[in-house]
């Protein structure tokens, strides 16, 4: 897993607790004192420990970290990538193009880097469905990623899950912030 997830995990837990949280994650996760650093790739099985460590030191569910996280980190991803992003993208037009131009040039630039497999459909205007697919099992922070996607852009999403066969189906419908407030 590309080590950006693992420096902004670390930003996260020091930002909705402290650093003492984090140390405290570490340990239990068997990486005291572990320096993560964006441009190194770290086995699946760390992420797997670290985030195990901080369920168990927070008491809060792994899918509501993961979406907490996930709406935290979007934001911060799009900035690091913000060359792929046209300035007239918005939550429906990231959400289609995040496999076919994100990923694929994440994966291109990090050997080692596996973002999952995601299929959308575009079932209308601003209703979208989700088909998510990996091993590592982390369909919640997809689901927090888009929320900070259209978080970024003044939108909302409303997003429903099902289970389908290897992974999590997502139906996901986009609205402008200013008509749901009127
Ligand atoms: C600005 C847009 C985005 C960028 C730059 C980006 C980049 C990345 C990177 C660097 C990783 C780590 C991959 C690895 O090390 O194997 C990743 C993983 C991931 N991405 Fe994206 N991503 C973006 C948007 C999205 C969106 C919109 C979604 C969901 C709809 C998404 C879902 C995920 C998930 C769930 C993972 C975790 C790995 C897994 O589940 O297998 N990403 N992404």
């Amino acid at each position: 897993m590309h080590g950006v997830v693992f420096t902004k995990l670390k930003q996260f837990v020091e930002e909705t607790f402290d650093s003492d949280t984090w140390s405290a994650i570490l340990k239990e996760a068997g990486h005291e004192d572990e320096m993560f650093v964006p441009i190194k790739i770290y086995p699946d099985e760390t992420l797997g420990q670290v985030a195990a460590a901080a369920v168990k030191l927070s008491g809060i569910a792994r899918d509501d970290l993961l979406r907490a996280f996930g709406s935290f980190l979007a934001p911060h991803l799009m900035e690091m990538y913000g060359a792929l992003i046209p300035a007239d993208w918005r939550t429906e037009s990231l959400l289609m193009n995040v496999e076919e131009t994100i990923h694929r040039v994440v994966r291109m630039k990090n050997p080692g880097a596996e973002p999952p497999k995601l299929e959308f459909t575009r079932l209308g205007s601003g209703h979208l469905q989700l088909d998510y697919r990996s091993e590592r099992r982390m369909s919640a922070l997809a689901h927090g990623i888009m929320l900070g996607v259209a978080e970024h852009y003044g939108e909302h999403v409303d997003i429903r899950e099902s289970e389908i066969s290897g992974g999590v189906r997502m139906l996901i419908r986009i609205s402008n912030r200013a008509a749901i407030a009127s």
